[in-house]
């Protein structure tokens, strides 16, 4: 179907994620002929500044960030549809000027990207509303993380909502966004061989990993109030859990689907201190070297209070007590300056209950789902060697994604951004989901919060503190790379 005429509205227009993602997947999406020819895209930042200064500057990051995508005429046709205006989150004055402009087309439906901290969020909707643009056929996009914990987060949502209704909110988290991941989708239930393994029974336990080489980058002031749990855990982590765990849905639409993923997360065993202890690994870097580049450690970044005991590591132990996964542990990584950039899910199989080869027999079938830096799924298999000898090797088989499908691989922003403009929530986080995820990482906060205990010092250029090998060792199991 047809898009209607839109006009896009982005809040933090100046900022990092605006300038590094968004423009550039609407500049994808628009080289492609995917916009509708008149939806604008208005950029509102707090520095004064005009179009011409705003676009000269978004020209020059966009063409880095761009790559070969970049073509000089595509990019001004597109840069005619941007409009930059001032505009302060608390000023009402400023959004008088925003509504002349956005109402000088009043029937298209409007998108406000709310890409700022998400303290701006209550003040940006109260003034839409005091200039009357929040309209029935207006859509607001709330960028992540929403609040510190779920008592601010209550409280952002409720401040939202009364201006837009639920059907209205588009809580973004972009790791839904991942192509693999909507691929993970297709391969569960589009596909019948995996539905009968896809539980206890048959699965022993589930790894999944978003591990950076970067560090804290210019984002201290944000992120050494956030830390991994907040920034990762709570949010992308989470959301990967609940689409590799979630029941089959009725269908593909919105609250089909998250309805199914709000039953895994009601189901997740609520951490204890007595679990809190055992199941969960806090770390933060030091000096090391990731890639064979020297790097400093965390307290020496630019911004970070020398006694911050924010985490930049965190690998825990889930478990979903249901039918289908009671037993099965689900164990969560993420943190920066670690030895690789991986984002993968790991479903690892259990053992043949008996063998008949004997010792030569190694190793179990696992299925690793691969989002990045390559996008593939690979089956773990044992496989005969030729010869004479009755020797087994670990072999796989491989989908990649980019040999097999030679269209170009949207990012995850594209295809969110073409989903709000759409009207499609189903790739979105509704409330209760959110609440819900918020709710079973409030123990770890707390404990921390009254804890004197340090996190865990990790070299970068590792895999982490020796502590996360631990978590899984315990169970007489390991990372996925240390098998
Ligand atoms: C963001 C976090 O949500 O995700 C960042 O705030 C992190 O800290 C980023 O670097 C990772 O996203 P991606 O898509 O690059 O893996």
């Amino acid at each position: 179907t047809a898009i209607q005429a839109f006009d896009m509205v982005l809040f933090g227009g100046t900022g990092d994620l605006v300038m590094r993602k968004l423009l550039p997947a609407l500049y994808h999406q628009h080289q492609e002929g995917n916009l509708p020819a008149e939806g604008r895209i208005i950029c509102l930042g707090r520095s004064a500044s005009d179009t011409k200064a705003y676009l000269d500057k978004a020209h020059g990051l966009a063409k880095g960030y761009l790559g070969k995508a970049y073509n000089e005429t595509d990019w001004q046709t597109f840069a005619d549809r941007v409009i930059f205006h001032k505009v302060d989150a608390g000023n009402t004055d400023d959004f008088k000027a925003l509504a002349e402009t956005l109402n000088t087309f009043p029937d298209r439906s409007r998108v406000y990207y709310l890409s700022t901290a998400s303290d701006l969020f209550a003040p940006i909707c109260k003034n839409l509303d005091a200039v009357g643009l929040n309209t029935p056929n207006s859509r607001v996009v709330l960028e992540k993380p929403l609040g510190h914990d779920l008592a601010s987060a209550r409280k952002i949502n409720d401040e939202v909502s009364v201006y837009f209704e639920e059907n209205q909110i588009y809580r973004i988290d972009h790791y839904l966004g991942k192509e693999p991941v909507l691929n993970l989708i297709a391969l569960r239930f589009a596909n019948t061989l995996l539905e009968p393994l896809w539980r206890r029974e048959w699965i022993r336990d589930v790894q999944i990993t978003v591990t950076e080489q970067v560090g804290v980058e210019t984002r201290a002031d944000f992120y050494d109030k956030a830390g991994a749990l907040r920034d990762m855990i709570q949010n992308h982590l989470i959301q990967l859990m609940t689409i590799v765990a979630m029941e089959p849905p009725a269908s593909i639409d919105a609250d089909a689907v998250r309805d199914e993923k709000l039953k895994v997360l009601r189901a997740l065993k609520p951490l204890t201190p007595e679990t809190l202890h055992t199941n969960v690994v806090r770390g933060q870097y030091r000096a090391g070297a990731v890639a064979g580049k020297p790097v400093p450690g965390y307290l020496e970044e630019p911004g970070v209070p020398a006694d911050s005991h924010t985490e930049t590591f965190v690998a825990l132990k889930a478990e979903i007590q249901t039918w289908r996964w009671a037993g099965v542990p689900f164990f969560l990584r993420t943190g920066k300056r670690l030895q690789d950039r991986i984002a993968e899910i790991v479903i690892n199989f259990r053992e043949a209950p008996t063998s008949i080869f004997g010792k030569v027999a190694a190793g179990a079938n696992k299925l690793v789902i691969r989002l990045q830096p390559d996008e593939y799924v690979r089956m773990y298999l044992l496989a005969k060697e030729p010869g004479n000898r009755p020797r087994l090797r670990q072999v796989h088989l491989d989908l990649d994604f980019k040999e097999t499908f030679t269209t170009r691989s949207p990012e995850a922003y594209e295809r969110l951004l073409m989903d709000v403009i759409r009207g499609d929530l189903s790739l979105f986080v509704r409330r209760d989901e959110q609440r819900a995820a918020w709710m079973w990482v409030e123990p770890i906060l707390e404990h921390w919060r009254n804890s004197n205990e340090p996190p865990k010092p990790y070299t970068a250029g590792t895999w982490g503190p020796a502590a996360s090998s631990a978590l899984l060792s315990r169970d007489g199991l390991c990372w996925h790379e240390e098998a």
